[in-house]
């Protein structure tokens, strides 16, 4: 509890006087923006005992777009905790991804459907424990994102992340008493690609004043994709091979006949070899390959194989299953989801805007989706030289971004080792295994961990998550 739990925010308390001084001094932007409390949700029993904000923040004028948002605050010490933003990957998963499947304080109760509201119940492994935390439906689109121009819907890595750095412009502005709180970024899968651009963005603004300075200390990365096809896919080859899905001998003719490239075929032996391979990977879960092989969307017919690494990741984020999954799936989850968010009483409570957006889906395709950014690595290799801190987490039985590819792009940056390969430990128990290097930069596995690093492993997610944030060792 606190003194910041309700009513609007001031800067009354001392110590929030001179961010609020430092906004007068930069340029204002217009007002905005609906934001609401929420202490109620249809299928949480009584009422939320976490502080729960949703509003809804333009982006872009000419069409109209607005990013709506899920605002939890942190339920220890808001004022001086970090304020985290998590974004989903996807891209165009919605932010609620993130509140009830990954770091969030809501979890579905795994119950059949039987014609009932599916029923919430608080996370005990929350990250709103420690941090606050915004959830963001970014890019338009998304969750309950939506624009009145359908040209807003045109975006792409670039322009989305510059949205989110309006965003979050607007949103510090709405919300001064965190401007002085350190501020990070996190997501898994394909938001690991944009969140370093994001960065750069947020970087090169403090630097050159442009807007309040935004108090960025750091970003997260689970299972992150890089955009670079030949870190991200294809470490898969190894890795099936190091846990036991495809036999040494595909493995050995693997590297003889693809010479390096497992992404686009480039002569007919290699190509049978990588038609084996994925027939023997399409007998199990890719974003975790201890569980049961579900229900997924069948993917887009690829035409070219300049598309093949897009197909690739939209193939594996879990699109919203069709048919149903069955309850044993961890997908029956987003099936639920599905069916909480299209209630009417849900949209009344979360006060989403009447008719702008239709069918909500947890992972929505058919919008264009522009991927600028070549690769992420020259970003962080960027970032990495001005003092950010950041945590690369690999669930490590995933097998979309293996943690293998992970390790080879971190090590690329050349960055000296500070706290070499060791465990860390949960409860007395490892929980992973981690290595430190120069410049704030961690890595750490996630034993028995999935492509969202800490869906299966929440526990120890959390105790990662809070003293890497407190800045001890993990
Ligand atoms: C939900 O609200 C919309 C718009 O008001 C209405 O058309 C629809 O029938 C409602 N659905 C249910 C199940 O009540
Ligand atoms: C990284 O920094 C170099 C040198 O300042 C610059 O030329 C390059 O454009 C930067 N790259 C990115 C992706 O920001
Ligand atoms: C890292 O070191 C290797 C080997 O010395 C070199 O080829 C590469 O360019 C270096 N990368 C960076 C980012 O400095």
């Amino acid at each position: 509890m606190g003194t910041h739990r309700t009513g609007p925010r001031y800067c009354s308390p001392l110590q929030r006087l001179l961010p609020c001084l430092l906004l007068l001094l930069v340029p204002r932007l217009p007002p905005s923006r609906s934001a609401s409390l929420v202490t109620h949700l249809p299928g949480f029993h009584g009422r939320l005992p976490f502080h729960l904000e949703t509003g809804y923040v333009g982006v872009e004028e000419e069409t109209g777009a607005e990013l709506f948002y899920y605002f939890v605050e942190s339920e220890r010490s808001p004022g001086t905790d970090p304020l985290i933003l998590w974004l989903t990957g996807g891209p165009r998963c919605s932010g609620f991804s993130g509140m009830a499947f990954e770091v969030g304080p809501l979890n579905f109760v795994l119950e059949p459907y039987d014609g009932n509201l599916p029923q919430l119940v608080y996370n005990p492994y929350s990250w709103s424990k420690i941090a606050s935390l915004i959830f963001l439906d970014s890019p338009v689109g998304s969750g309950f994102s939506y624009a009145h121009d359908p040209k807003g819907y045109d975006v792409g890595e670039i322009s989305s992340s510059l949205q989110v750095v309006t965003f979050l412009n607007k949103w510090f502005s709405d919300h001064p008493s965190y401007i002085s709180n350190p501020f990070y970024l996190g997501g898994s899968s394909h938001a690991g690609k944009v969140i370093p651009v994001i960065a750069h963005y947020i970087s090169d603004g403090n630097e050159q004043r442009k807007e309040q300075e935004i108090n960025l200390k750091g970003y997260i990365l689970g299972n992150p994709i890089t955009g670079s096809d030949f870190v991200d896919f294809n470490s898969r080859v190894p890795y099936a091979h190091g846990v036991g899905i495809i036999s040494s001998q595909l493995y050995e003719a693997a590297i003889e006949n693809c010479k390096g490239n497992y992404v686009i075929p480039t002569n007919r032996m290699c190509d049978e070899v990588l038609n084996t391979f994925n027939s023997l990977i399409s007998e199990v879960d890719h974003g975790y390959i201890l569980g049961d092989k579900c229900a997924i969307l069948a993917p887009k017919p690829v035409n070219d194989d300049v598309v093949r690494d897009r197909f690739l990741l939209e193939e594996n984020i879990q699109l919203d299953p069709s048919p149903d999954p069955t309850i044993n799936c961890f997908s029956y989850r987003y099936y639920l989801s599905n069916i909480w968010a299209n209630e009417n009483r849900t949209r009344d409570a979360l006060k989403i805007k009447q008719g702008t957006i239709g069918q909500w889906v947890r992972c929505i395709k058919g919008f264009p989706y522009t991927f600028d950014v070549p690769s992420s690595i020259e970003y962080q290799l960027n970032l990495s030289t001005k003092g950010y801190r950041v945590l690369v987490m690999s669930g490590d039985h995933d097998m979309i971004v293996p943690h293998l590819g992970t390790q080879a792009w971190i090590r690329s940056l050349n960055l000296s080792i500070v706290d070499d390969w060791r465990a860390w430990h949960v409860d007395g128990q490892c929980a992973g295994f981690t290595i430190a290097y120069a410049n704030h930069m961690t890595f750490a596995t996630v034993k028995g961990g999935s492509h969202t690093a800490v869906s299966y492993r929440p526990k120890q997610g959390f105790s990662m998550a809070q003293r890497w944030l407190d800045g001890n060792h993990l």
